[in-house]
């Protein structure tokens, strides 16, 4: 990966899927004027466009494995290469195992003030979670008791028609618990020892989980 020079910026949210990382990355990303890097958001856009990486995918993410690690790096760092980007971004569903995270640290520059943040949610509060969530094709995320639409199944943004994810179904999102836990562990381990780890409870409002995030980051 090449080297970025400019970046001064750049935020990291972990949590495991359904902990609030998209919603609460957006918040910042608006307070911030920074933009949201969502690998999950790239590869959704790719198979709604049908491209070739979206075919590939499609199957893939349906099952909630992880998409190979060479369509992620090149999608990636187009992305956060992108103009609008010079200032910093904030990272959403990446990096998310080692490999991710080595291909990451190669392509910031050193100077580059980045801070990571955990989410923490039970796999049980995320079951129930997923289970209300509706999206839409903007990439705006609603939840049908805590988070709703002003309208019934329209977004509040751009008025399309929300969908449910298909793996949202309770049996993927079981895999992709499983998933997550066994990969993010030496993530994690890596950032409590370089740099520090912002650790904030993601069973708490969405505002409360806003508040806490900002203090933190700022502090
Ligand atoms: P991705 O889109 O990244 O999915 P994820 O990590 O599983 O995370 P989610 O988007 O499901 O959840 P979130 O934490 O963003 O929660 P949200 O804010 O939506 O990845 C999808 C797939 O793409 C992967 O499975 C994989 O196949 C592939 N992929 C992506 N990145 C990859 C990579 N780097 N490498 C390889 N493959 C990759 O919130 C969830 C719901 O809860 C919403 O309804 C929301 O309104 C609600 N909510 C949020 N906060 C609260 C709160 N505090 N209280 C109550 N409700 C809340």
């Amino acid at each position: 990966m090449s080297m970025i020079q400019i970046i001064k910026t750049i935020f990291i949210f972990f949590g495991p899927p359904g902990s609030g990382k998209g919603t609460q990355a957006e918040m910042v990303a608006k307070k911030y004027s920074i933009p949201r890097i969502s690998t999950g958001d790239l590869l959704r856009d790719e198979t709604k466009r049908k491209t070739k990486i979206g075919e590939e995918v499609e199957k893939i993410m349906a099952r909630g494995k992880l998409v190979p690690e060479k369509i992620i790096k090149s999608l990636i760092l187009n992305r956060i290469n992108n103009k609008d980007a010079k200032k910093g971004f904030i990272l959403d569903g990446y990096p998310r195992n080692m490999s991710q995270q080595n291909d990451l640290m190669r392509a910031i520059s050193k100077e580059a003030k980045v801070s990571a943040a955990l989410i923490n949610v039970s796999d049980k509060e995320i079951k129930n979670r997923l289970g209300g969530r509706r999206m839409c094709a903007c990439g705006a995320t609603y939840h049908l008791k805590y988070n709703p639409p002003k309208k019934k199944g329209i977004c509040d943004l751009c008025g399309n028609k929300l969908f449910i994810r298909e793996d949202d179904k309770p049996s993927v999102i079981s895999d992709r618990l499983k998933l997550y836990h066994r990969e993010i562990a030496p993530i994690l381990k890596y950032w409590k020892k370089n740099g520090g780890l912002i650790k904030i409870d993601g069973e708490q409002s969405i505002w409360a989980v806003q508040r806490g995030i900002l203090k933190k980051l700022k502090s």
